[in-house]
């Protein structure tokens, strides 16, 4: 894993294989943004002159590497587009992507220092974190040809306030590595990770960072009556399981209940999906690996609020033991519930959850779940979409999100699209409704399981989770850890309100 550290240093005299800097695109060309200075006199005034000749815009992605002169201890200055001159400080999400392009740039590089436009303690936290995400490899399985990231990341900083700047960075270690231990769970292949070995790896995790952690195997799920999990993992050869995972501080004011979709293959079941549509579906899991490594990361932070995560674990597969289209579940509570698509899975081991979490009269559940093409088709491979029974608790979680640096958008609950649902003519409901809509229909039936008086939200990160195309930013290709931050943002911002 690459280490991360923060200097006061001058950029021209850290020993390190490379030296980052950030240019931006000028109205009459490359503009040098802040901490480029010894760099330039370094290159006798001629830095942005040599860069505009190599080819180079500042425009935002771009990386462009010129040796060093003498003058610098760096072997050589990487240069990353910064997008449109700024005045007033870049934004975060700029610095976050310039450090991630910067690190993605420098993979199997022993050090490289980071010379970023970074004043504030959140820039430093921004290019800190960007850095360590742009670093990410998953090397479980790669043999030769496997490119191993950059060894060591020194984030520089103003010799201001080193003190909190320090803080900063160990900040975005805490986040950062739990993303990125969510990003591993979601690459990893799914018949290496299913709900038993996934549990295993919460409950190790649990025993290191101090977290208590309870599972519920397939016989446990019997005896309490969990219909949804048990009636999705049914047709796999890898039972279900329900993980709780719980941080607790002791002057903690408000409990949270984040509950994680984790299918950890989703075939469809006997509604099989078609080839084109499965080859994907081991990041069916990506909603519980982000509320696992919310959880650990609120521990890390220490924040004043309790956090627990309910993980719904379970193997979406069709055999002769499956559930078949037409059968009725009792589910967690005594709703039934009739299967009218097996690929309709993920809101049935929801239910379960979400009943179960409502038990413990949390001040607020927030599932997380890759739960609708719908839902991609409507906003795309980069947003989540945020709905809520409550318009505040969607309002501060999509502004939350976009703080953090994640793509959000308020969804409605049309009251009209519940009718598709109750029309099963011999079970409470159906787990399906209209087509229309469907990312809607999925949440108005999880709405369906919250108790009565307590606020709700579902994050539907179907389109964020997994990434397809070309790296970008600190984005690389599969997992991305989609809703970690904005769960950890929330986490925080709940126990603010609350001292
Ligand atoms: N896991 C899928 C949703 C999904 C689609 C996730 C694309 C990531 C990318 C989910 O279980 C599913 O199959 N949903 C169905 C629901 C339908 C049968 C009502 C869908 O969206 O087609
Ligand atoms: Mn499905
Ligand atoms: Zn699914």
């Amino acid at each position: 894993m690459t280490a991360l550290s923060v200097s006061t240093s001058a950029a021209a005299s850290l020993r390190a294989d490379a030296l980052v800097v950030g240019v931006a695109k000028g109205p009459k060309g490359i503009v040098l943004a802040a901490g480029t200075d010894a760099v330039n006199e370094a290159f006798e005034g001629k830095l942005a002159e040599v860069l505009t000749t190599l080819g180079a815009t500042g425009a935002e992605g771009e990386a462009v590497k010129v040796p060093s002169p003498a003058g610098l201890k760096a072997a050589l200055v990487l240069a990353v587009g910064l997008g449109e001159a700024a005045e007033e400080g870049y934004g975060l999400e700029t610095l976050r992507r310039a450090a991630g392009v910067a690190a993605r740039t420098l993979a199997g590089a022993k050090k490289a220092a980071l010379a970023l436009p970074a004043e504030s303690v959140d820039e430093v936290e921004a290019v800190a974190l960007g850095g360590l995400l742009g670093s990410y490899a998953f090397g479980t399985y790669k043999g030769e040809g496997g490119k191993e990231p950059v060894g060591e990341l020194v984030v520089l900083a103003p010799r201001k306030g080193s003190k909190d700047s320090k803080a900063a960075v160990e900040r975005a270690v805490a986040i950062g590595e739990e993303m990125n231990r969510a990003r591993d769970l979601v690459n990893t292949a799914p018949n290496d990770l299913n709900p038993k070995s996934f549990a295993a790896i919460v409950q190790a995790a649990g025993k290191e960072h101090g977290l208590k952690v309870e599972v519920l195997d397939e016989k446990a799920l019997t005896k309490g009556g969990f219909g949804g999990l048990l009636g999705v993992g049914n047709g796999s050869a890898n039972p279900p399981r329900l993980v709780k995972v719980a941080y607790t501080h002791p002057k903690a004011k408000a409990t949270l209940a984040f509950v994680g979709k984790g299918i950890t293959y989703d075939s469809g079941g006997i509604s099989l999906k078609p080839a084109g549509h499965n080859e994907t579906m081991k990041c069916d899991m990506a909603g519980a690996a982000a509320v696992f490594a919310a959880v650990v990361a609120a521990k890390r932070l220490g924040l004043a609020v309790n956090v627990t995560g309910w993980l719904a674990l379970a193997e979406n597969m069709p055999s002769g033991s499956a559930t078949r289209p037409g059968d009725v579940l009792r589910m967690y509570g005594g709703k039934t519930v009739e299967v009218l698509n097996t690929d309709a899975e993920g809101r049935l081991v929801l239910a379960d959850a979400i009943v179960r979490a409502g038990e413990e009269n949390p001040d607020a559940i927030v599932d997380v779940a890759t739960l609708t093409g719908a839902m991609v088709l409507a906003l795309g491979n980069r947003t989540f979409g945020v709905m809520s029974n409550n318009d505040e608790l969607r309002e501060t979680l999509h502004t939350v999100a976009g703080e953090v640096g994640e793509q959000s958008w308020p969804m409605p609950l049309p009251a009209e699209l519940r009718k598709g649902m109750t029309e099963s003519t011999i079970a409470d409901l159906a787990n399906m409704g209209e087509r229309m809509g469907g990312g809607l229909v999925a949440g108005l039936f999880l709405k369906e399981f919250v108790a009565e008086g307590t606020d709700w939200a579902h994050l539907d990160i179907a389109g964020p989770a997994f990434h397809e195309g070309a790296p970008f930013g600190y984005t690389p290709k599969g997992g991305t850890a989609s809703a970690v931050r904005t769960l950890v943002a929330y986490a925080e911002r709940t126990a603010a309100a609350k001292a």
